[in-house]
């Protein structure tokens, strides 16, 4: 995987809750009511017990992450060690000129592999160049930073991460647009692995400036709209929110367009499907919806493809095979590995899971 990260992959670190982090980090503890440090008179810090349990919980939980991934790093390194031994006593045991034309052949399998995964990355690079000159607009509004503690911005970054390894996946991928896109966020998008050769537009300014001659076609995408989005028009421009907050800043996405004065609209979900909790997506799962339904023209389908099942217990038979096929995909390519590229593995973004790469 190495030689992919000089191209535009992402790496997805692993994480089991909504903002990204498995566990609470330490400013998270402060943050709770439940862990509070607080002073004893004296001035020194008085730390409650249930702060020193969660500690305590957090750093056991730290520990064996690292046990673990000792282990994985070890396993790995036997692995290529016997795989190694193994072809050394091949070699070994022929005679040298049976020797010579086996070593030739590897390496031309390896050749031949390396250019057709060559021509696979430049295929999936022309489409999205395509996608930046005719596709679909999608923005995602980048301006909330100062809203989000470090691990919410961390589980942004991977959401975009994400976003973009579903739109190379896609037969027709958007145009996408990361607008806002300056300081903090900024410095942490340029951390991910690839980011400098991403085809997206990499913009600082917002998209209200960065696309003001546009402005009667921006759409802002917001649970909170009374809109019902019923297609999606080549002419507008769809904007999504670039928040992680558990719906802490409730309405917040609708007040800003609304004091815009641009348009409005959420998606179609309360007419495709009953959910068991609330009707507020991660900015992955929105934009793989939205890239779905340019592909197949479905809204339940485009639904039911991103749309985790724990969230929708109502669920015929018609629709299991759409959920199935995205737990094939989820399942890795032949190499065992999970991409976000398949978009199951994307969409559910607040799950846990592994640890991933992005194919190019
Ligand atoms: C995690 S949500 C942020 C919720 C935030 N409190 C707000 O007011 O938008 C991320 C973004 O996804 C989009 N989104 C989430 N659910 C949506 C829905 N049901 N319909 C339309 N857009 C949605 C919105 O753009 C939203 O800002």
């Amino acid at each position: 995987m190495e030689e992919n990260r000089e191209n535009d992959e992402p790496e997805e670190p692993s994480h089991d809750s909504e903002d990204g982090s498995s566990m609470p980090q330490e400013e998270e503890l402060q943050e709770q009511g439940g862990g509070r440090v607080e002073e004893d008179g004296s001035g020194s810090p008085r730390v409650s017990k249930s702060a020193k349990k969660k500690l305590m919980k957090l750093q056991r939980y730290e520990a064996k992450k690292a046990h673990r991934k000792a282990i994985a790093k070890q396993n790995k390194q036997e692995h290529m060690e016997r795989k190694r031994q193994e072809w050394a006593d091949k070699l070994a045991a022929l005679p040298e000129d049976e020797r010579s034309s086996l070593v030739q052949a590897k390496l031309d399998t390896r050749k031949e592999r390396m250019a057709e995964r060559h021509q696979e990355r430049e295929h999936t690079r022309e489409k999205l160049r395509n996608a930046m000159q005719r596709g679909q607009n999608i923005v995602v509004d980048l301006e909330f930073c100062e809203l989000m503690n470090p691990n919410e911005i961390n589980s942004l970054v991977q959401q975009i991460m994400y976003c973009y390894a579903a739109n190379r996946k896609s037969a027709s991928p958007a145009h996408l647009w990361l607008t806002g896109c300056k300081g903090e966020i900024m410095s942490r998008m340029q951390k991910v692995p690839g980011f400098p050769n991403w085809l997206v537009e990499k913009e600082e300014r917002s998209y209200i400036e960065a696309l003001h001659e546009r402005k009667q076609d921006l759409v802002y995408l917001t649970a909170d709209s009374e809109d019902v989005l019923q297609e999606l028009e080549a002419s507008k421009i769809y904007v999504v929110g670039g928040l992680v907050d558990r719906n802490r800043w409730k309405g917040i996405t609708m007040q800003k367009a609304q004091e815009q004065g641009i348009q409005t609209a959420k998606l179609p979900i309360a007419d495709h499907l009953s959910m068991t909790s609330s009707q507020v997506l991660t900015v992955n799962q929105v934009f793989e919806i939205l890239i779905t339904f340019l592909e197949v023209k479905d809204w339940r389908k485009s639904l039911l493809q991103v749309i985790p099942q724990r969230k929708r217990p109502e669920i015929d038979s018609n629709d299991l095979h759409l959920t199935n096929e995205r737990k094939k995909m989820s399942s890795g390519n032949e190499n065992g590995e999970v991409s976000p590229c398949d978009s199951n593995v994307g969409s559910n973004c607040n799950e846990k899971r592994e640890e991933v790469t992005v194919e190019t």
